[in-house]
């Protein structure tokens, strides 16, 4: 499958590709644009012991020179010492103005080598192999590359779109099975934003998904992307004034970033996603913004995105997190981020799945509907 992402202001866009054997057929796809360059591996040490050989194969067999770097797995190494330590050893070894950038392995080492691809001799080519299912939803479509700073996360970064994006089902068969759960909840939320179709088969098709089926796969991912792609492809520098842009990709993000930083990231960002998507539900129902749950009918959207989440395996603890000391740190985390969004939350709510809405929210606000006793129960 394969899925054009626009790119207004440049001729061509980015194509992402989705295909089980397409990692032993990156250095066929590079070749058309950028032969004879030398291409540099940017990976971790989870994914370059189980995948660098085959991409590497598939350059060196098309005649490119390849040169691996490795970074420690982990998101602290998305640090500007690691950024400037690789872009010195690509000047080390040669690299000029026509070489690439290849990153293989998860949203970590994408935002790292991506912005070693756009800061290196004021940028040169990038191809993204995502290996993780996070990183192929989501991670790898969209042009944004990062670093972290002491003071918060993707705080060093550029927009740097890609050359192309490569994605491979069959390395998901090595990642461990919480970071595909993970992954679940971005398509989780692209489906709840986007398409209320694709929400609920991805939910119905977690056993295929989990035994790492390789049509099922593909297929939900390629969808997945198509809904981020369509909406970046609207505001590709997240520009688009409140409701119409990729802001709406932050559905989940308000309080799932909230939990992830109270948890002192024992939670996985995906997990804090799915509790992040439980709340922008129930903020919705109670704020009016979706149809109330009805005491006698049932249903209702948290009821749906629950059911969901615990069909993924996903967890669905909301409640812990609203009292006692863990609150304290969740208000904490939002007042931060209402301080780096200038006073102002633009939650992203939903009228129904499918369907969302910005509203304007203080944390105090967002903690009061999320502990509020339902009325009619
Ligand atoms: N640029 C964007 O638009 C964007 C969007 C979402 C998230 N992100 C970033 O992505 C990062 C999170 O991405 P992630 O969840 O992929 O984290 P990650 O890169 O740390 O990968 C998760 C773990 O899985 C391992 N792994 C990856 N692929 C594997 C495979 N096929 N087999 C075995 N192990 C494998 C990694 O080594 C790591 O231990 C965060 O830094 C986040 O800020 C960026």
């Amino acid at each position: 499958v394969a899925i054009d992402v626009p790119v207004p202001g440049r001729d061509q866009g980015y194509a992402v590709l989705v295909g089980e054997g397409l990692l032993a057929r990156a250095g066929a796809h590079l070749r058309r644009t950028h032969e004879g360059a030398k291409v540099a591996i940017v990976s971790d040490t989870n994914v370059m012991p189980l995948h660098g050989d085959t991409l590497e194969r598939s350059l060196t067999s098309e005649g490119f020179e390849v040169a691996r770097f490795t970074v420690t797995a982990g998101e602290h190494s998305k640090s500007p010492a690691q950024l400037v330590e690789l872009v010195r050893e690509l000047v080390r070894a040669g690299f000029g103005r026509r070489d690439v950038v290849a990153t293989l392995g998860g949203g970590v080492v994408g935002d790292l080598g991506g912005l070693v691809a756009a800061t290196f001799m004021r940028g040169i080519g990038l191809l993204h192999c995502p290996t993780s299912l996070l990183a192929q939803v989501d991670a790898s479509v969209g042009g944004k590359v990062a670093v972290d700073l002491p003071e918060g996360k993707n705080l060093l970064g550029a927009f740097h779109f890609p050359l192309a994006v490569l994605i491979d089902p069959a390395t998901l068969v090595t990642l461990p099975d919480r970071e595909l759960r993970a992954g679940a909840a971005e398509m989780l939320k692209h489906g709840a934003l986007f398409s209320p179709e694709h929400f609920a088969e991805v939910a119905a098709a977690w056993p295929a998904l989990a035994r790492r089926d390789g049509p099922t796969l593909a297929r939900l991912i390629a969808t997945s992307v198509a809904l981020k792609a369509a909406c970046v492809g609207r505001d590709p520098h997240e520009q688009s004034s409140a409701g119409r842009g990729r802001i709406l990709l932050n559905l989940g993000h308000t309080v799932g970033h909230a939990i992830e930083a109270a948890s002192a990231y024992e939670l996985l960002h995906g997990e804090a996603v799915g509790l992040g998507l439980l709340a922008a539900a129930r903020v919705s129902e109670r704020r009016g913004v979706a149809e109330r749950a009805n005491a006698q009918e049932g249903g209702g959207l948290e009821a749906t995105i629950r059911a969901a989440l615990e069909q993924v395996g996903l967890p669905t603890e909301l409640d812990g997190w609203l009292h006692g000391p863990r609150a304290a740190a969740l208000a904490q985390a939002l007042e931060y981020d209402k301080k780096r969004a200038s006073g102002t939350l633009a939650f992203i709510a939903l009228t129904a799945l499918g369907s969302p809405r910005v509203v304007s929210l203080t944390p105090g606000e967002i903690l009061q509907s999320l502990r509020e006793e339902p009325r009619d129960c």
